[in-house]
């Protein structure tokens, strides 16, 4: 859109009751964000230079999410809900500063993508207004009705207010609306509220507009964009239109996805090129895999950096804070956490890694557990370059390996091993010659006594 400025007023005001939660809605998530989040994110790709959220009172973590993901945002507090108009008022402050064009958004629409926000505003440009998105749902019953006449839309008429030949129309306001900046607060102090619910419709731009000689249109968009969530059922349907789209995103690319319907990616997940991801893998927040890696089946990840050829799975893993360089092999019922693993070095097996630091090229054997907590604090364990630990050891933190040394099997380690040592902590073996044998000729003869 050029250099022309844009106000964002997010109203993120609704409790949500349908939800039936204690958090509010719009912190509800969809592919692992906020929908505030996601609509703010959405915002700021399209060109937002400025961004008001206006918020119910009482809710710090609403406010919270907001400067969380948008640090220059300004927060509004709407002290009584008296409609969409009075909402967007709550954020006078920021409209008076002044702004070329003005988006309207709800938050609880994470689906919109920034390209559908670009249209919505492009008729500004050209001398429009308003600007309302509309859409045609299958039931266009509680949205708001817009009549249009060719290109230009007359009027929204709320479903409470509207005829019966009105109530008849299937293109519906999707909530989302443009405003020219130079006219917004104008047209919005002009809202009354002489209606059904008695409430300042926001709605009421349209006409206000057209009276003062602004033209105001209406841009479709796809129902699955503007969908507003307001229950369970529509979060549920909101997240699998996101994985949908996030699963095209990361084949397009470059990445394999074996059964793309079974693999659940986070709104920031980044694959490189090449990446192999098996059926059944789900990736949490703040997941970067470089190219090449190979994700076997049944793979859990969230907070991990996977260099270019790391190979982990089936059944790993991998917890915040791990960090695994290029070749890594993590293998099955693996778990990882604030754990940097360097180039080439193994963990295929059974094992706990946490709180650790492993040198490249290290073996660490099957059922190799860091045992980092004592039920107060997290202790480190340092395991150098190309150190070989044995099958079923405990490393009880703090502790160290040295660069090339041995762990045997089965040990438990609570002293520091010096660079290439061999550290044994185990028990020796004992054999007694023919002990089994007579054990079960005894008791046998014991057993036949007392059935007797
Ligand atoms: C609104 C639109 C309707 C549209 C529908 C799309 C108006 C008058 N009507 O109707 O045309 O089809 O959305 O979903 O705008 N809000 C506040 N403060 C208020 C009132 C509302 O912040 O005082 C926020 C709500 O939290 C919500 C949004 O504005 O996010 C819409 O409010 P809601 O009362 O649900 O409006 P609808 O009746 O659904
Ligand atoms: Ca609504």
């Amino acid at each position: 859109m050029g250099d022309r400025s844009l106000l964002v007023v997010v109203l993120a005001a609704g409790e949500g009751t349908r939800m039936a939660s204690k958090r509010p809605k719009v912190l509800h998530q969809v592919a692992g964000r906020t929908m505030l989040h996601h609509v703010l994110a959405a915002t700021a790709q399209a060109g937002a230079t400025a961004t008001a959220v206006v918020i119910g009172p009482n809710r710090d973590d609403v406010a919270a999410e907001a400067h969380r993901v948008s640090p220059d945002a300004q927060v509004f507090v709407q002290n009584e809900r008296l409609g969409t108009a009075h909402a967007v008022l709550a954020a006078r402050r920021a409209l008076e500063a002044g702004a070329d064009d003005v988006l309207v958004l709800y938050a609880d629409t994470p689906l919109v993508t920034p390209a559908t926000l670009e249209r919505l505003r492009a008729p500004l440009a050209a001398g429009a207004g308003v600007a309302v998105l509309g859409f045609r749902p299958a039931d266009p019953a509680g949205y708001g009705r817009l009549v249009t006449d060719g290109e230009a839309l007359v009027a929204i008429c709320e479903e409470k207010d509207a005829s019966a030949a009105e109530r008849a129309i299937g293109f519906c306001n999707a909530g989302l609306m443009a405003l020219a900046g130079k006219d917004a607060l104008a047209l919005l102090e002009r809202i009354g509220n002489a209606n059904a619910k008695s409430e300042y419709y926001l709605t009421d731009a349209v006409v206000l507009a057209r009276a003062a000689g602004l033209p105001a249109v209406a841009i479709e968009a796809d129902v699955e964009e503007v969908a507003g969530v307001n229950s369970r059922l529509q979060l549920a349907e909101a997240e699998a239109i996101m994985q949908a789209r996030l699963r095209r995103a990361a084949m397009a690319g470059g990445a394999t996805l074996v059964a793309p319907e079974t693999v659940f990616f986070c709104a920031d997940t980044v694959l490189g090129r090449d990446v192999l991801v098996a059926p059944n893998v789900v990736f949490g927040p703040g997941v970067r895999v470089g190219d090449d890696v190979v994700i076997h089946a049944f793979c859990h990840l969230e907070g991990a950096v996977l260099e270019p050829g790391v190979t982990i799975g089936p059944y790993a893993r991998l917890r915040p804070g791990t960090w695994l360089e290029s070749g890594v092999r993590i293998g099955n019922f693996v778990e990882t956490k604030a754990a940097h693993i360097e180039s080439g070095a193994k963990v295929n097996h059974l094992s706990y890694v946490g709180d650790a630091h492993v040198g490249a090229g290290a073996n660490l054997g099957a059922g190799t557990i860091t045992c980092n907590y004592d039920g107060f604090s997290k202790f480190r364990t340092e395991i150098g370059a190309g150190a070989f630990i044995g099958v079923n050891a405990a490393l009880v933190a703090p502790v160290s390996i040295g660069k090339g040394a041995f762990v045997g099997t089965g040990a438990v380690i609570t002293e520091d091993v010096p660079d290439d040592a061999l550290a044994l902590a185990r028990s020796r073996q004992v054999v007694k010659e023919g002990w089994a044998k007579a054990f079960r000729e005894r008791r046998a003869k014991e057993k036949d006594k007392s059935d007797t």
